[in-house]
């Protein structure tokens, strides 16, 4: 099936946010990943621009909208393989800079041939920044433990977008990625299980709510499912947040016994140990 259109999350006459929300095939192996590009003034950023798999199909709805050649930065919330695994094929077909956390400097080399990332990275503190982008600038805003340990989330002041990773995130299909949230209420489901095993704690969702509520924000845009948009339904995302007991919170002794159950490699499946009394 070939991909349907980007989204165009904000356009005026100097600065565009598209999203592309079905690049990766959905046979039901990878998980559903939302890309991005951001243009303010004939220069743009791709944030979180995936794995190997969406790389060719990016690559050329991208070069529909916007020469590649122009990319300023290949910016990455954290390190993981949805988020950058393509970094070797960015960084040849481009002239863009890698900008992650500090603390994966060193670790995303490990994605691309020797010597492929030498002056092509910066690397961000763990108290963020503000990045140039054309006339603009984007937000490098703390979310570490959002999951990653070293984890940034971008906020655009033009569009008043904030891009939260993994954070926000739904299990949705491509089609659904487009259609924004309003009402947050029934999108919890969707949210939960995720983000009660992938985020850290609910001491670091606290923290990042304080936060992100001083930010002016028109929409939050993660990197699976669909956008939350619109005052009343970002109010109650970091509300819902704030309460929800997460990561290491849940767990305990349970969780470290030492493991009887076997791996049947044929089947793929685990079998549980029966116990005789
Ligand atoms: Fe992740
Ligand atoms: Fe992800």
């Amino acid at each position: 099936m070939l991909p349907m259109s980007p989204i165009e999350l904000f356009r005026n006459d100097h600065h565009a946010c598209l999203m592309f929300t079905d690049l990766v095939d959905e046979d039901g192996q990878a998980v559903q990943a939302n890309q991005f590009l951001i243009v303010d003034h004939g220069v743009g950023a791709i944030l979180d621009p995936g794995g190997n798999l969406a790389f060719n199909e990016l690559f050329l709805a991208l070069s529909r909208w916007f020469p590649p050649q122009n990319l300023s930065y290949l910016l990455a919330s954290h390190a993981d393989p949805d988020i950058i695994a393509s970094l070797d094929r960015w960084l040849t077909s481009t002239k863009a800079q890698l900008v992650i956390s500090r603390i994966w400097e060193r670790f995303a080399p490990h994605f691309t041939k020797v010597g492929k990332t030498e002056n092509r990275v910066i690397g961000v503190p763990d108290a963020g920044g503000r990045l140039p982008l054309g006339r603009s600038e984007l937000l490098m805003v703390p979310a570490h433990f959002l999951h990653s340990e070293g984890n940034f989330q971008f906020y655009d002041p033009v569009s008043r977008i904030l891009f939260t990773g993994d954070l926000g995130v739904s299990m949705t299909s491509g089609e659904e990625a487009r259609t924004a949230v309003r009402d947050l209420r029934p999108h919890i489901p969707r949210m939960e299980g995720f983000h009660r095993r992938y985020m850290v704690s609910n001491k670091v969702l606290r923290l990042w709510a304080r936060m992100a509520r001083q930010l002016d924000v028109k929409m939050i845009v993660p990197q699976h499912g669909a956008p939350i948009e619109g005052k009343q339904a970002i109010a109650d995302f970091y509300d819902w947040v704030e309460t929800l007991m997460c990561g290491i919170d849940l767990f305990d002794d349970r969780a470290y016994q030492l493991p009887t159950a076997r791996i049947d490699a044929v089947t793929r499946k685990l079998q549980p140990q029966l116990r005789v009394a």
